[in-house]
Parts: C-alpha cells; sequence; structure tokens
C-alpha cells in the first residue's frame, strides 16, 4: 500500500528517494510524487515548496522530474537548495478518491508553506474539512489526506513542531505522516500512530520510510517510531517528542538483513525465487527452535512457561489472507497436538463480533508484514480484553510485532512478491512447532515429540524434492491457461491448503478461483461442474483421502477436468481417470500441507506466467494492507 520515503541531508541528489520509491513499489500502489523545501537566499526572496506528482509506476515520475525540472541533478537546479536537500515523496494507493495526479500526495496546504505525506487513513476527515473551509482553506483533492496539511497550516502559530502536535491530536484514525515547511527548511517532521515509521541513521543525512526496506541500501542503523511519537529530522539530529512535547528517548535498532536479497536475482520474478527459497528459510525458521533431548521446541519469544501453557483454555488466531489460511491450518496442529481449543478468526471481524477473550487465552496475531491494518487491530482489542498476545511475523520490528512484545519471527528473509508464498510456509511450521511445545506441556510422550522433530527436520528436504517437480507442474499448468474458474477441493489437513491455493491462482492469474472442504461440493458448488470448470483434487496420502477420491469421481462424472495432487506411487490414484497428477513425496500427515501448498504456488505461478500476467505486483493488491 501506500509508502513514504524521505530524505534530510546535503546530498543534493534525489535518487535517495527515487531509489526508495521503487524499493516500496512491491507493496503496490497507483500514483507517485515528491516535494521538497526549494530554499532561496536572495535578499527579498523566500524559500517555497516544489512538488511534482505523476500516475502510474515511479518510472513516470522520474521522467517527468526530468522534463518539469532539467537541472534536478545539478547543484544549482531550482528544485531544491544548493545548500542541503530536504524532500518527501510518497507512492498512493487509492482509497478516498481514483487514482490521479490531483489526489497523488505529496499534498500542500492552502498557503503552499507545508507539504505533507500520509499512510493510513483520517476517519474524521470530513468534519475537519468542513471546519477548514469555513476557515477560508481551500482543497484540491479528494483524499483524507489533503486535511492534515491545511490543519498543520491553521495550527501554526510560528512554531513548525507546535503546529503538527496540535494538528495530529486533531486527528482520527491512523497516520505515519512525514511533514516540510519552508518556515524551517532543515527540518522534516515525522509523526506516527498505528502506521510505521522508520528513521535510517547516517552522520550527515538521515533518511525516513514507512518500511526499512527503503532505507537498508544505505544504513542499517534505525529508529522506528512508536505511536504518538513525534520527532524532528534533520540532518545531523533527531529529536522525538510526543504530542504533549515530551522528549522521549527510542532505541537504535540494527537491520540484520541485506539488501542484496531483496534483489530478484537470477529469478525471473520475486515470487519464483521466494517459493524456491523455501528450503533455505523453512531450515532458518526451524534452526535452534527444538530440543530432540527434551522432545520439544524452544520459542523463548513467546515468554511463556511451562505452567501458563498448562492454563490455556483457548487459542484464537486473528489474520487475513494467506495468513488466515495458515491460521486455519494451525487450527488442526494446536488442537490434534495440544488439544487446546483453537478457532480462527477473520481479524477484520475480530473486534466487531465481541469475541470471548479470557485471562487465560492465547491471541495468536499472523502476519507476514506485521503491519495489517486489521490484525492490528484485532491485537489491540484482545490486549484490551486481557488477553495473552503473541505475534507470528515475518517483518522484523514491524508494529505488530512490537505491539505484542511477544511472539515468533519467522526468518524467512524480506518477502517481495505480492503473493505470499514462503512465509505461509513458515507460518506452518512455527505453529507446528508451537504445538509440539504446548503438545508436550500438556500431553504428548517423549517419543511422539522426538517423531514429530524427525518430520519438521525433513521438511525442507521434502519441499527440494516438490521443486525438483518445477518443470512436470508447469507442463500441466500450461494446460489450464484458458480456463475462466477453478475449484480446489480437500479435507482435513488440506482444507486449508485447498483454500490458499485457490487464493494463490486468482490473486496472480485472475482466474476465478475457489477453495472448499470437498464435502462441500455436494451442498452447491457441484452446479459449477462442468467441462470448462477444472477442480485441484488434495488426494494425498492423509486421512481422508478415500472420501476425496468418491469426490473426484462427482467431478469426472460431471466432466470437470480433474488434477489431483498425491503421494508418489499410490495405486489408487493411479487407477483414477483424472487429466493430470502433480506427484509428490510421501511426508507425514503434519508436513503433507506444507508441501502440497508449494507445489500449488507452483502451479499457480506457471499459470500466471502463461496468461502474461504481472506477477510479482498483481493489480489491485498491496503487499501490506494497511488500511481496513
Ligand atoms: O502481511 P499479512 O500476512 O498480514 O498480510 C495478510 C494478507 O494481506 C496477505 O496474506 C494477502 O492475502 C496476500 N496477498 C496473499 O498472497
Amino acid at each position: 500500500m501506500c509508502g513514504i520515503v524521505g530524505y534530510v541531508g546535503d546530498n543534493y541528489d534525489i535518487s535517495v528517494v527515487v531509489e526508495g520509491l521503487k524499493r516500496l513499489e512491491y507493496r503496490g500502489y497507483d500514483s507517485a510524487g515528491l516535494a521538497c523545501v526549494n530554499i532561496d537566499n536572495s535578499i527579498n526572496s523566500k524559500n517555497e515548496i516544489k512538488y511534482c506528482k505523476s500516475v502510474g509506476k515511479v518510472g513516470n515520475l522520474q521522467q517527468k522530474i526530468f522534463q518539469e525540472y532539467p537541472n534536478l541533478i545539478a547543484a544549482d537546479s531550482n528544485f531544491k537548495s544548493n545548500q542541503q536537500l530536504n524532500v518527501i515523496a510518497h507512492t498512493r494507493w487509492a482509497t478516498h478518491g481514483e487514482p490521479s495526479t490531483i489526489n497523488a500526495h505529496p499534498h500542500l496546504d492552502t498557503s503552499e508553506k507545508f507539504a505533507i505525506v500520509h499512510n493510513g487513513i483520517i476517519e474524521n476527515y470530513e468534519n475537519l474539512r468542513e471546519h477548514l473551509i469555513a476557515q477560508d482553506f481551500t482543497f484540491k483533492s479528494e483524499t483524507d489526506s489533503e486535511v492534515i496539511a491545511n490543519l498543520i497550516s491553521y495550527c501554526y502559530e510560528g512554531d513548525f513542531f507546535a503546529a503538527v502536535a496540535s494538528a495530529v491530536k486533531k486527528l482520527q484514525g491512523t497516520y505515519g505522516i512525514a511533514v516540510i515547511s519552508t518556515e524551517k527548511p532543515d527540518e522534516i517532521i515525522v509523526a506516527s500512530k498505528g502506521s510505521p515509521i522508520a528513521i535510517g541513521l547516517r552522520e550527515n543525512d538521515k533518511i525516513i520510510a514507512s518500511d526499512v526496506v527503503a532505507i537498508a541500501a544505505y544504513t542499517k542503523q534505525v529508529i522506528y517510531l512508536s505511536d504518538d511519537d513525534i520527532a524532528i529530522v534533520t540532518s545531523n539530529n533527531i529529536e522525538i517528542r510526543n504530542v504533549d512535547n515530551v522528549v522521549i528517548e527510542r532505541e537504535k535498532k540494527t537491520l540484520d538483513w541485506d539488501i542484496e536479497s531483496v534483489s530478484k536475482g537470477e529469478y525471473a520474478h520475486f515470487m519464483l525465487k521466494e517459493i524456491f527459497e523455501q528450503p533455505q528459510v523453512l531450515a532458518n525458521s526451524v534452526r535452534g527452535r527444538y530440543n530432540l533431548d527434551l522432545a520439544t521446541a524452544n520459542l523463548a519469544g513467546l515468554n511463556l512457561t511451562a505452567q501458563d501453557i498448562v492454563r490455556l483454555n483457548r487459542i484464537v488466531i486473528a489474520a487475513c489472507g494467506t495468513s488466515l489460511n495458515a491460521g486455519l491450518l494451525g487450527e488442526y496442529y494446536f488442537e490434534d497436538l495440544a488439544h487446546i481449543p483453537t478457532e480462527v478468526d477473520q481479524a477484520a471481524e475480530f473486534r466487531y463480533r465481541n469475541p470471548i477473550i479470557e485471562v487465560d487465552s492465547l491471541v495468536l496475531a499472523v502476519s507476514q508484514s506485521g503491519e495489517t491494518a486489521d490484525t492490528l487491530a484485532a491485537v489491540n482489542e484482545a490486549i484490551n480484553k486481557g488477553a495473552i498476545v503473541a505475534a507470528i511475523c515475518n517483518s522484523v520490528g514491524s508494529t505488530i510485532a512490537r505491539r505484542c512484545g511477544r511472539g515468533v519471527y519467522l526468518h524467512a528473509g524480506v518477502e517481495v512478491s505480492v503473493a505470499s508464498t514462503k512465509a505461509f510456509t513458515c507460518q506452518s511450521v512455527v505453529m507446528l512447532l508451537m504445538a509440539l511445545m504446548f503438545g508436550r506441556c500438556r500431553r504428548l510422550n517423549q517419543q511422539t515429540g522426538q517423531d514429530l522433530i524427525a518430520e519438521i527436520i525433513k521438511i525442507p528436504q521434502l519441499v527440494e524434492e516438490v521443486l525438483a517437480q518445477s518443470d512436470e507442474i508447469h507442463r500441466i499448468a500450461k494446460k489450464y491457461v484458458k480456463c475462466c474458474n477453478f475449484l480446489y477441493i480437500g479435507r482435513g489437513y488440506l482444507y486449508p491448503v485447498a483454500l490458499e491455493g485457490a487464493l494463490k491462482l486468482k490473486e496472480i492469474s485472475y482466474i476465478h478461483a475457489e477453495g472448499y472442504h470437498a464435502a462441500e461440493l455436494k451442498h452447491g458448488p457441484i452446479a459449477l461442474l462442468c467441462e470448462d470448470t477444472p477442480v485441484m483434487a488434495l488426494a494425498n496420502k492423509m486421512p481422508g483421502k478415500d472420501k476425496v477420491i468418491g469426490n473426484i469421481q462427482e467431478c469426472l462424472a460431471r466432466k470437470a477436468p480433474v488434477v489431483v495432487t498425491a503421494t508418489k506411487n499410490d495405486a489408487d490414484i493411479e487407477k483414477l481417470a483424472v487429466d493430470d497428477v502433480i506427484w509428490l513425496p510421501e511426508a507425514s500427515v503434519y508436513t503433507t500441507p506444507i508441501i502440497t501448498a508449494v507445489a500449488l504456488q507452483l502451479f499457480s505461478y506457471f499459470v500466471a506466467l502463461e496468461r502474461g500476467c504481472e506477477i510479482d505486483q498483481p493489480r489491485n493488491l498491496a503487499k501490506s494492507v494497511t488500511v481496513e
């Protein structure tokens, strides 16, 4: 979704912000823009804000800057100061108002003294806007964000910080903002509430961003703002205060990953790279987290004692999209292995349905990005209700991880492709480890624990074997490129995998795909079956396989083409007259869902590739959904 980048320092080149915006492209956006303060030192002249915005890719913005400000790179450019560069930039994912140049950020106040970029949603913008219009402020865009620029201007009485502080006090909703002003051309003020802002630290300049991916190429030292923090950032200083002007210290963090890991390398797409990374990242997720002698998992970040675990009376998993599907798989693990009643909530519903949460309830927020607005709202609700709340996140230092204060990181590395792949399998394996740990505290004997660890350790090798089928899966995928609908069916542990397989196919290939419990077929979806509607049936050797075979027969009887995922050498499947079989290695009930998901990721990838889709950034989608 929207992305913020800013730079203050003595490097006159805007490439830091343009590169930063490009690094944020993976998050999804529809327009981009930047603004800076042009300092004029001549007598009787005044500073002014220059800006440039365009619809579409950052490349379009870059071109427009070069057309409108041909000397941009030169130190005497009229776009920026020859003393210092102070620039804020943004990629917008439209919420209020269509993607257009006017709606793109930055937004300026009526007097053009202030420019802002904003991530998040201002819920009370209509009231504020009416109030400001009555005070003769004017508005150009349809956005909620523009109100912030005019509000700061309205609150300005000669003190830039005080104006931002009193403006944000009036905002309801979420914001990550960066503000520049002609009045203080050497400062960027940033503020955050429910929408992240990080500041990259260098000696003579500072880079701000809503996602550290835009910073990592320049520095590994960052400070994350917490909710209600406001920071005055200059080239050689950062001062953080709260809205009441009290100075606050925030710890410096070191980014522990390399920017190289955020490049495609030899792969055509990030998605393919991330699918192929899975043996490695799954090993990372598991490494150092089990103890064979004690036959259990070590997940110290959960900060739960054995007594806490024994007392747990319920687990509630809150998540969205692919993370929700991983949560559904987690439900099977927790109930089977630890016998803890588990329910999975669409995070957006969690706080509106008044969930039953008690002190011994564990709420797990599962989120790759750790920034998903609905999941964050669920976390806040669970904390307010007094639950133990833990995060399963990939992005280190993300808002959800920090808000929960306990949890397990995936160690999957940055996931760039909008379609989540490695996060799903790592989330699943982390929940499997957690179920093992809980199970050992509550009911599993040592032998069962050791057997399970042996299976978990084998996952990376099993995934390698699935990846070795890539060419064959590509061959099969080519046959289904022209279809418009696809049904995915599975039972038991493979039911969440059917949902995830269908989600993956629809989001990157734009083929309408739905996942169903195989038993549900007869209760409605079977009406869709015909020779143009293929079915992906998950029929690996698992409990319920025979029933899935029955469902496959029902599909074949209605002339639907059927693709099956099956366990190698399964004679029952060999006998079936299905169209295609994706043969997968023999694995346990706990690990089969994970490896089957990998096969379905490859299938979706190849279908999308053959259809010529824009795989890494599918239309309308954003990598992290930071608005509700
Ligand atoms: O970052 P999160 O895991 O919280 O994101 C949740 C969903 O937005 C995400 O999984 C989305 O469904 C992906 N595009 C799926 O590939």
